[in-house]
């Protein structure tokens, strides 16, 4: 944690620092993200891979844990980057949050901005709630 990333361009470089904390032996792809929260801080996480596959953690999802474990139920995303390298030659890959991460930072933030590189090799920054419409609302009684 910490308070540094004031432009997405921090943030960027955050999330690209974060994939060398990756654990990917399986995939070799080394997956970082990097957010900051409402309240201004900044949190970071990378993927960590298993054998049993199923159970491995995306990178998105493991910062918004650290957030949550720092901020409470209070967290509210404002923005997040996320970035890959491949570990067989260390270039930077294209990448868009998957499905599920796309859910969880919804869940935080519909209006935070995300950011990715996209394979044209530019970042671009979408917010949540255009990466994921008709997305799962808990229905009300
Ligand atoms: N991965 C992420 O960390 N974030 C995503 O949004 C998509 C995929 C990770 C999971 C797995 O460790 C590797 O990338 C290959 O799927």
């Amino acid at each position: 944690m910490n308070a540094r990333a004031n432009t997405c361009e921090d943030l960027r470089d955050l999330a690209e620092q974060a994939t060398g904390q990756a654990y990917a032996p399986y995939s070799r792809l080394h997956v970082g993200a990097a957010l900051r929260s409402v309240s201004g801080w900044t949190y970071t996480g990378s993927n960590v891979e298993n054998a049993a596959f199923p159970i491995g953690m995306c990178a998105e999802r493991a910062a918004i844990a650290a957030a949550v474990q720092a901020e409470g139920s209070h967290f509210r995303l404002e923005a997040i980057a996320v970035a890959a390298v491949s570990a067989k030659d260390g270039e930077l890959l294209p990448i868009t949050p998957c499905g599920a991460c796309r859910q969880a930072i919804v869940e935080f933030g519909p209006d935070a901005l995300v950011s990715f590189h996209t394979p044209e090799g530019a970042w671009l920054e979408i917010s949540a709630d255009a990466l994921l419409p008709y997305r799962f609302s808990f229905p009300q009684a």
